[in-house]
């Protein structure tokens, strides 16, 4: 195909696109798991609304666009008290895939200064991991040694132990696992990491909206998130159980000096000062300003009752 030479009006465009959209999948009557949250029509109205108010907007620099560093840093905030550690930094990104790459791009640069003596970084990676692990590993040169699950498809620790060696630098664990939607034993793999000195990923990217609600309703789970004293970072998709608009995600970590791994700064070009948090250069507005929308829109309660739902 090739540009069309002239242009069409604007309701030609928009049939086209409609007519295009026929054999999709009719996501809204709730056969598309993972690949839509779908919230409901006015939750879907809400997040247009927002979506479009900032439709234009770069969260690139925030000195230009104060009200976007604001919603991503309340955003930020409500989802680390959520996970347990209100003091967490961290950026919100443009998906699950996004927060994890730069969770492993940190624990390599982290490991650089703390643990020089890993030359061939390696992380401890459950087999029962999201792919976007070994995306990370490809993109940062960090070996993903696998830990098979145990017969309940939780990774075993005890496996995971007698995989670690003077090069590793990272264990994950998930909260819970895509595959099977089960909770690996994170209160294990953090302590693992924390008595070698090391860091310990949670991918909450499924879970990180989800559970803390089904918890507050009574559910019955083992401990995930930044109470656990070993846990240094954290992943959680607001575009899940968020039921954010598409591309928004969020990594936390412990402090602000581990954050600092992640961030990206570069001074001598004839552009000027260049500096990003994350993968992106440009940084959409509009799914920063949905995300912090919907969290205002439903609230705890609106979560509970959501939770509830899909549980
Ligand atoms: C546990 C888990 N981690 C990471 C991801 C990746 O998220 P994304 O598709 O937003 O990049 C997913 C996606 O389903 C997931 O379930």
């Amino acid at each position: 195909m090739q540009l069309p030479r002239h242009g069409q009006s604007h309701d030609q465009v928009l049939a086209a696109l409609s007519a295009f959209r026929a054999r999709d999948a009719d996501w809204k009557s709730g056969r598309t798991f993972s690949l839509v949250y779908y919230g409901g029509e006015e939750l879907l109205c809400l997040l247009r609304d927002a979506f479009w108010m900032y439709f234009s907007e770069n969260a690139l620099n925030p000195q230009a666009f104060p009200s976007l560093r604001r919603f991503e840093t309340e955003v930020l905030a409500m989802v680390a008290d959520l996970l347990g550690h209100p003091e967490a930094a961290g950026t919100m990104t443009s998906g699950g895939t996004e927060s994890i790459l730069m969770a492993v791009k940190t624990a390599r640069d982290w490991a650089r200064v703390h643990r020089p003596q890993a030359t061939e970084p390696e992380m401890l990676l459950p087999a029962t991991a999201h792919p976007a692990f070994h995306k990370a590993a490809h993109y940062f040169g960090v070996r993903a040694v696998l830990v098979p699950p145990g017969a309940d498809f939780r990774t075993d620790a005890a496996a995971a132990r007698a995989l670690l060696n003077d090069q590793t630098i990272l264990v994950v664990g998930s909260a819970p696992s895509y595959p099977q939607g089960v909770i690996d034993p994170i209160t294990d793999l953090a302590a693992l990491a924390q008595e070698h000195g090391i860091l310990c990923h949670v991918d909450a990217c499924l879970g990180g909206m989800l559970l803390p609600f089904l918890r507050k309703l009574g559910e019955p789970l083992p401990p995930f998130d930044f109470a656990i004293p070993g846990v240094t970072s954290m992943s959680c998709d607001l575009h899940k159980y968020g039921y954010a608009a598409k591309g928004a995600s969020v990594i936390l970590y412990r402090d602000r000096a581990l954050r600092q791994f992640q961030f990206v700064a570069y001074s001598d070009w004839s552009g000027g000062l260049y500096g990003s948090p994350s993968a992106a250069g440009t940084r959409p507005g509009g799914p920063i300003a949905a995300a912090w929308a919907v969290l205002h829109y439903l609230g705890e309660e609106g979560y509970l009752r959501m939770a509830k739902a899909t549980i």
